[in-house]
């Protein structure tokens, strides 16, 4: 089967990996830029390269997986794709965009997916002459288990079901979930970052405090901070709008510390600023003043 992953950012990697690391399946690894696609790729490459140098993997398991990889543009590698998983930025207009483009672009049977981690699948397929699912991955998409399949008011049964059986073929458990902003794990994980961004604000605890607390108090693998930082706050925080916009509750409310850090470009891992300061030697230190 290939499958044209749209966006080679964190996201679009990370599930490029998850198909290309099975048998059977090839991957068209795309972006609006031949050399952003390429970037994606040689990321991929990279983080393969470090588990080669650790021994987890083979050069020649590696190389495989990575062969079954070829980056470029959507109108130049997805007209033979069976399946698109969309994952480009998350914005409604970007994303019914570009559906509309590859309807265009991909033969009348692929099934078109998107990743979308909180946005309507009704509204992302209007104007799309093909049905859309939501084939929700979380990262780091090569290793989470968990894919949220959703079907939104115009999904048919049987291509939700088809999502279902791929979703097991490549090693993961899908969980069927009805369309609503956030989806299941969304509508809880970032509430809770949201809340502990509101707890360092208040000066409850600091940021190690508060990500120790969660990590030893709840066996989380990461505290919630820690996990804003390596989800995006960019990210958080565009879901937490759209939860709040979507049910008008005010228990949605972003906290403005998030706000204000997104503003000045704090996006957490991906801009080495977060919560933590990532430095080039794999280590981190909680930020003093934010
Ligand atoms: N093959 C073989 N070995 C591999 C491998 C692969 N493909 N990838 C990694 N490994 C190895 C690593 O090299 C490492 O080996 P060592 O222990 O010998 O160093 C081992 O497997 C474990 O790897 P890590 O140390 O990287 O992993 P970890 O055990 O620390 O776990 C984590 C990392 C999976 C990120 C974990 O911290 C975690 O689960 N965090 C929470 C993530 C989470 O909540 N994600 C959801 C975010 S929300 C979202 O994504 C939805 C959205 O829409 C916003």
């Amino acid at each position: 089967m290939k499958v044209g992953v749209i966006g080679a950012g964190t996201m679009g990697q990370g599930i490029a990996k998850a198909f290309a690391q099975i048998d059977g399946y090839t991957v068209a690894l795309c972006d609006i830029k031949q050399e952003w696609a390429e970037g994606g790729k040689d990321k991929i490459v990279k983080g393969y390269a470090k588990l080669v140098e650790k021994g987890k993997l083979t050069q020649e398991e590696v190389d495989k997986i990575t062969g079954s990889i070829t980056p470029g543009l959507k109108e130049d590698i997805c007209a033979d794709c069976d399946l698109i998983v969309e994952a480009a930025f998350e914005d409604m207009t970007v994303k019914q965009t570009t559906f509309k483009e590859l309807d265009a672009i991909c033969k009348a049977d692929c099934i078109f997916a998107s990743n979308t981690s909180s946005l309507s699948i009704t509204e992302i397929g209007k104007g799309v002459n093909r049905p859309v699912v939501g084939m929700h991955f979380f990262n780091p998409a090569d290793r989470m288990k968990l894919i949220e399949v959703i079907a939104g008011v115009n999904t048919p049964a049987d291509i939700v079901e088809k999502i279902k059986k791929i979703s097991e073929e490549i090693g993961k458990t899908p969980v069927q979930v009805n369309e609503a902003a956030g989806f299941v794990v969304n509508r809880i994980l970032i509430p809770m970052i949201n809340e502990a961004a509101f707890i360092k604000m208040e000066g409850v605890s600091d940021i190690e405090g508060i990500d120790s607390a969660m990590k030893l108090g709840a066996n989380h693998p990461m505290g919630p901070l820690e996990l804003g930082d390596y989800v995006g706050l960019d990210i958080c925080l565009a879901i937490m709008d759209v939860l709040y916009k979507e049910t008008g509750d005010s228990k949605y409310r972003a906290c403005p510390l998030i706000r204000k850090m997104v503003r000045g470009g704090n996006l957490g891992c991906k801009t080495g600023k977060g919560f933590y300061v990532y430095n080039a030697d794999r280590t981190k230190t909680a930020v003093d003043k934010l």
